[in-house]
């Protein structure tokens, strides 16, 4: 985003933003500067903790919610008081934050309560504003978020050379794509209606006995046979939905498929199969993300195409994206979030309530805690 050193720079509102993220497996605090001005949103991140769990679930192959929760309240203490030494200090923090942002869902229910109830009892402890927002939300924006202690300025103008846009968000719960007319207005124009893309990725990885989360451990193995380029052996894997004509998904079957597959290679063989296996699938998933998204970028004549969500930290996705853009007769922007903010973070978290205070216009001081609660399948 460029530099607006010469322009006259009004100061509309400025806000400090702690922001609490506990929807699935990482407890995330996260405090955020951000600025609205004349022509552009200023936006600093300050500090960011985020606390995985992945060895905790790694050997039930997926999130457990009830460890997700017991983790999440072990952990949220231990992360506040990181962010807190990493930002303003113990004695400042408390005068220094305008407003408190929380996931309200949706998510694991167990999960989504132990970052809500933290939010809750800081903001009544603090008498602090408090918001509750979505985490899809989060996941699309997150492409707005510069690294740590950087600041982005977005200008007003540049808004309008990204919208209307596609959202792809592919999570290890979600996949969904998403018409987006501009920031704050979406509609979900299509879904998987059973597995999500992470899923798949993970449920693969479980197959292939390649470990939890499946999504870098697939990523890492069909590199391997990347590498290594040797005669193909495996049978090629569906790819589902990819000729329907809406914009949906469908990913339990290519799960099944791989399984069979699996089953019925010679266990002499996996071994050295296993790449290809891996490669397959990533191959198959990614061809139908990215034969979607144009679908559904072409019909809808939008600007963009925009990713969020765990699983755009693929390399290969976002290289098929970038290549199948080019070849378009009107190619597309391309945003894509940095890597650290592809996964579950507060960060997202932090600039989706700024955005919403700001589009909203919502009077933010009169955000009261009583009226904040989870909710486990909120749709965006
Ligand atoms: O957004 P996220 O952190 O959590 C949810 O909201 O679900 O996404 C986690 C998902 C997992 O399924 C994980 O396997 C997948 O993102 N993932 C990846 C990669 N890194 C994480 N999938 C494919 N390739 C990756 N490099
Ligand atoms: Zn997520």
């Amino acid at each position: 985003m460029k530099s607006c050193a010469f322009q006259v720079r009004e100061l509309l509102f400025i806000m400090i933003i702690l922001g609490i993220e506990t929807s699935c497996d990482e407890t995330s605090i996260a405090i955020l500067e951000a600025k609205k001005e004349k022509a552009y949103f200023f936006i600093k991140p300050i500090a960011s903790v985020v606390s995985s769990q992945i060895k905790i679930h790694a050997p039930y192959g997926g999130v457990v919610p009830m460890l997700a929760s017991r983790e999440h309240t072990k952990n949220l203490p231990l992360v506040f008081r990181k962010v807190v030494q990493d930002s303003f200090d113990v004695k400042k923090i408390k005068q220094k934050i305008d407003l408190i942002a929380v996931t309200s869902g949706p998510g694991l229910m167990p999960a989504l309560l132990t970052g809500v109830n933290f939010a809750k009892t800081l903001a009544w402890s603090w008498r602090k504003p408090i918001i509750g927002v979505n985490h899809l939300e989060g996941h699309l924006l997150s492409v707005f978020l510069p690294e740590k202690n950087k600041i982005s300025l977005l200008p007003f103008q540049e808004l309008q050379k990204i919208f209307p846009a596609i959202a792809l968000i592919v999570s290890g719960g979600h996949t969904q794509l998403i018409y987006v007319k501009n920031i704050g207005h979406y509609q979900i124009i299509g879904e998987t209606l059973d597995d999500a893309a992470g899923e798949c990725f993970d449920k693969g990885a479980r197959i292939l006995g390649l470990g939890y989360p499946g999504g870098p451990a697939i990523a890492k193995e069909a590199e391997k046979y990347r590498i290594q380029n040797t005669e193909y052996r495996i049978q090629k894997l569906p790819r589902p939905m990819i000729d329907s004509k809406n914009y949906d998904f469908s990913f339990s079957g290519l799960k099944t498929a791989l399984l069979y597959a699996w089953q019925k290679t010679n266990k002499k063989e996996r071994k050295r199969l296993m790449s290809q296996f891996a490669f397959e699938l990533e191959e198959s998933i990614t061809d139908v993300l990215v034969h979607k998204t144009l679908q559904a970028a072409n019909d809808f004549k939008v600007k963009s195409i925009i990713l969020g969500g765990g699983v755009t930290a693929n390399q290969k996705l976002r290289l098929k994206m970038q290549e199948t853009i080019a070849q378009q007769k009107n190619p597309f922007n391309f945003y894509f979030p940095l890597l650290q903010y592809t996964t579950d973070n507060a960060m997202m978290i932090c600039l989706e309530a700024f955005f919403n205070i700001s589009n909203k216009k919502l009077n933010y001081k009169n955000l009261n805690w009583e009226k904040i609660n989870a909710d486990a399948n909120w749709r965006l």
